[in-house]
């Protein structure tokens, strides 16, 4: 019983400015003593860093036994974390003792092997809608797997959404780490309560340096700064809630839009720091929310990469857009701003305070003015073309069910098979009214475009009448991505090279609660030969 209320445009209120203050009755209005974010102090409490995981010796890989790879042991567990200096200290699920959990720190061609173990316990304390494929009553309650989010990993090491396993249980997975300098992060993949697992807390972040970015001496160390930023409903007491729908049988809510946001778990936190360069490094962790982040009055912030790693080139920005599972990268220069005080703000919301010392050691790091060549493909190169929809499906009284991928659900057969190095234009047309952030995984892509078009024309007659020119991205999205936002009524074309493995992977809406109802399709990379005759 979804109103359909709750799918009103997003991105014709986030033309408007108003996306960050909307709640969607149903949706998001929380249960009796919701905490107002607005009666706590803010700027008490300094701002956690993710501790930086230390590997425990050396382990020979499943498929490598003749090399030995540095072993990391990660274990879920349910914490008791405070969010605030004035609120009791809240229940969450993390990584070893912290949410987000710690923080990879590794090197492109180095690779690692993680046991991710599940220890939990064996009672979510979130509401799962049994409804949902894959989350029905004959399933544990308690399941975990855990994916590696950009990374180009094997596929039995990827985190496949029904590979969890339960509490009591590990997982060991492979980590070649092949791939380009970049924030990546790691969250839970579950199928059909991974919106609720991140939500209790279980993601992180892994960064992958390299040679490239060690020569451009960008701001490094301690003047580097890992942000991941999520919102989350909390009531007074500090617990969190997971908004359900008025039907107890079927909970799942389309989208979550919570009261406080949260800087590396904590509410209003403040982070000291020298009038100098500094290099901000940012996730969007929320389940649904789109940020728009910006730094004081709209000062000027350096871009220089985004999911995949570094931009060809640095771009000014006044502000960024990130949705959920974007990352951006840029550097703020504080030397200006000398004993002040900066707000970083997703459009009208506080999150960050920087307080900027009077004084420092001096600079020695740079911004280039060329970063990284990121060389366009040709879509000419493209072996194939796939025209996939976006689609919300409705039942009879026009309330809103879920979305889905080109009409298909998660459990029939793979339909989208690309060959090993080769390269794809996949087109998404978007026919519902959300913009949806579709992620890949395994692999990095170009945006080649985006052509708004008529999307009642495309329902009725399956072809594409456009509205205009397509428009091309603008310089911040000019680098390597694994996740795209895709407009309502828009089509996005993506220009994707199936480069690492063969073997099965997923797409998806990374907007969890989509993920979970039916927004994800497996895919399939097939080996070369395997076409062959
Ligand atoms: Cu963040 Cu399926 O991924
Ligand atoms: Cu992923
Ligand atoms: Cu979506």
């Amino acid at each position: 019983m979804i109103s359909r209320r709750g799918f009103l445009g997003r991105a014709g209120l986030l033309a408007a400015g108003l996306t960050l203050e909307r709640t969607a009755p149903g949706a998001t209005v929380p249960a009796q003593g919701a905490l107002d974010p607005r009666t706590l102090t803010p700027w008490v409490d300094a701002l956690p860093l993710p501790e930086v995981l230390r590997n425990s010796g050396l382990r020979a890989s499943s498929d490598k036994p003749d090399v030995q790879l540095p072993f990391y042991r990660v274990a879920m567990r349910e914490i008791h974390q405070k969010v605030h200096r004035d609120l009791p200290p809240t229940r969450m699920w993390g990584f070893n003792n912290s949410s987000p959990g710690p923080i990879f720190e590794t090197r492109s061609g180095e690779g690692l092997i993680v046991e991710w173990a599940n220890e939990l316990p064996t009672k979510h304390f979130l509401p799962i809608d049994h409804t949902l494929h894959g989350a029905e009553l004959d399933k544990p309650e308690v399941r975990s797997v855990v994916h590696l989010h950009g990374g180009r990993t094997p596929a039995a090491s990827d985190g496949y959404p029904e590979d969890w396993v339960v509490p009591g249980k590990s997982l060991v997975y492979h980590y070649p780490n092949r791939q380009d300098a970049a924030l990546l992060f790691y969250h839970d993949h579950t199928m059909g309560i991974n919106r609720l697992n991140i939500y209790a807390g279980m993601q992180g972040l892994f960064v992958v340096r390299d040679e490239v970015e060690d020569r451009l001496n960008l701001p490094a160390g301690k003047y580097e700064i890992p942000l991941l930023l999520y919102d989350r409903f909390l009531h007074t007491d500090g617990q969190m809630e997971y908004p359900v729908s008025p039907d107890p049988k079927v909970p799942w809510v389309p989208e979550i839009y919570s009261n406080a946001m949260l800087a590396n778990g904590k509410l209003f936190p403040y982070v000291d720091v020298e009038p100098r360069r500094y290099r901000l490094r940012v996730m969007n962790g929320s389940n649904a929310r789109f940020f728009r982040i910006s730094m004081g009055s709209l000062l000027e912030m350096h871009q220089i990469g985004s999911d995949q790693g570094l931009l060809p080139a640095p771009v000014s920005m006044k502000r960024i857009l990130l949705a959920p599972a974007e990352r951006t990268d840029f550097v703020f220069d504080f030397s200006a701003h000398a004993g002040e005080k900066i707000l970083l703000q997703s459009d009208s919301f506080q999150i960050l305070q920087f307080r900027v010392a009077t004084s420092g050691t001096t600079d020695t790091s740079s911004l280039p003015q060329t970063l990284r060549p990121v060389v366009r493909i040709a879509e000419s190169q493209a072996v194939k073309t796939r025209r996939l929809t976006l689609d919300e499906t409705m039942n009879g009284v026009q309330e809103s069910m879920g979305m889905m991928l080109n009409k298909t659900p998660w459990h029939m057969p793979v339909t989208e098979k690309p060959v090993l190095n080769t390269s794809e234009i996949w087109e998404l047309v978007n026919l519902t009214e959300d913009a949806h952030p579709i992620h890949l995984h395994l692999v990095r892509f170009q945006v080649l475009d985006r052509r708004t078009m008529d999307k009642f024309h495309y329902q009725d007659k399956g072809e594409l009448r456009f509205y205009g020119p397509a428009v091309a991205p603008g310089p911040d999205e000019m680098g390597w991505k694994d996740t795209v936002r895709c407009e309502p009524g828009t089509v996005t074309r993506i220009i994707v090279p199936f480069e690492g493995y063969a073997g099965r992977y997923v797409w998806h809406c990374h907007i969890l609660e989509h993920e979970d109802n039916e927004m994800m399709r497996p895919y399939e990379v097939i080996a070369p030969s395997a076409t062959q005759g």
